[in-house]
């Protein structure tokens, strides 16, 4: 295989899952993922976060073609999660005189998942670990996306490791630098990972940046998805825009119908909007559209509607899943509309209304409630939500 490095002797080992359907056994991966670790070969040898399990028997031979029969010295932890530590277990193995690099809070995950850290060095924020050309200095970032996450940043080289922020799904399929890929393949899916993965922690995301600001950053080389090395730019400014809730003029409008007569409506909210000039209406069938597309494009824009059938007198199911998705998502500022059908009890709409009164977002217009089909009052009442969101988002 090649040997990929980031600097004279600073070594790329990602791999690239192309098998997996579901990150975290949630998120859809379409695109696959790239889990990435790197080995630093100086005096010392450091590797800073490890694969995948599946990866295991390929990550040891890669270290072993760069390496040798020299040891690990480090094994640098900026991430306990599994998609990072699986090969934990089997590096200890492989360098049992292996000394663990972590935070007070690493150590304590590597106990709950059973293991005994063995030899550790446990850093603080600016502590400083020198492997002989190489200084490495932490900085941890908690909860972007762990309490135990930090970042290595190589001072020699100006490197910053930096766990998942600034990763993204998809697989690094040839290039691995962001000078060697065509990044619009990646646009969408640095946005999913930031807002299914990391954007519940949006100010924790605005402090690790603040934090990082500090530092002189000529390459950020993140856990998945592209090395950062020319344009830093690109995924910098996104980050700032996502982590602030700095959203476009746009609306999503997501139903849950069973036989048509919500849908209905949500397509005479839709004209509507687009009738008064706005051009960024996304609709979503809550049955087709995974809530990771449509949580990302609720963080994209500002309004956001919804509609939902009665079903067994409650929401309907894919409807209550997304609402409990946006509520432990937790993004902010939004415009909120609120529509519904049923036919004998309701439980659509006033499920809807407890929805609107947990999150706290600007209700616009009134609710909406048609009892079976669409009929020129409620058809009137859904022309005058889609003008009271056009108003809003074009003030
Ligand atoms: Fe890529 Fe939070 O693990």
């Amino acid at each position: 295989m090649h040997q990929i490095k980031l600097a004279d002797n600073i070594y790329f080992l990602g791999f690239n899952d192309r098998r997996t359907n579901l990150f975290e056994n949630i998120w859809p991966i379409p695109n696959g993922i790239s889990y990435n670790s790197y080995l630093i070969d100086d005096e010392k040898v450091a590797i800073i976060d490890t694969t995948e399990r599946q990866f295991i028997e390929d990550y040891l031979e890669k270290i072993q073609g760069i390496i040798g029969d020299r040891k690990i010295d480090y094994l640098i932890i900026n991430h306990m999660e599994p998609d990072h530590s699986g090969a934990l277990r089997a590096i200890r193995a492989r360098y049992p005189d292996i000394t663990l690099v972590g935070n007070k809070k690493t150590f304590g995950f590597i106990e709950n998942f059973g293991m005994d850290p063995g030899k550790v060095l446990l850093v603080n924020d600016n502590d400083r670990l020198c492997l002989g050309k190489n200084n490495l200095q932490f900085q941890t970032i908690p909860m972007v996306h762990w309490p135990e996450t930090m970042v290595t940043y190589d001072e020699s080289n100006k490197i910053v490791f930096s766990g998942d922020a600034f990763g993204s799904y998809g697989t690094l399929d040839g290039g691995v630098f962001d000078d060697e890929i065509n990044l619009d393949f990646y646009e969408v899916d640095v946005m999913r990972y930031f807002t299914n993965i990391v954007g519940k922690y949006c100010p924790h995301t605005q402090r690790a940046m603040k934090k990082l600001s500090g530092l002189e950053i000529k390459m950020i080389a993140a856990t998945h998805g592209p090395i950062w090395r020319t344009d830093l730019n690109w995924v910098l400014s996104r980050y700032t825009k996502w982590s602030s809730y700095d959203m476009e003029q746009g609306v999503v409008i997501v139903y849950g119908s069973m036989y048509g007569h919500t849908q209905k409506m949500a397509e005479v909210i839709a004209r509507q909007l687009s009738e008064r000039g706005i051009k960024n209406i996304r609709v979503y069938d809550s049955s087709k559209t995974h809530s990771s597309y449509i949580i990302n494009d609720i963080f994209k824009y500002k309004g956001f509607i919804v509609g939902s059938c009665a079903y067994n007198n409650a929401l309907f199911p894919n409807v209550e899943t997304l609402l409990a998705t946006i509520e432990h998502m937790a993004p902010k500022a939004h415009y909120l509309g609120i529509f519904g059908n049923f036919l004998w009890n309701g439980g659509g709409v006033n499920n809807l209304k407890k929805f609107a009164e947990m999150i706290k977002w600007e209700m616009v217009g009134e609710p909406v409630e048609e009892k079976g089909s669409l009929k020129a009052d409620k058809f009137q009442m859904c022309i005058d939500m889609g003008n009271a969101m056009a108003d809003k988002l074009l003030q």
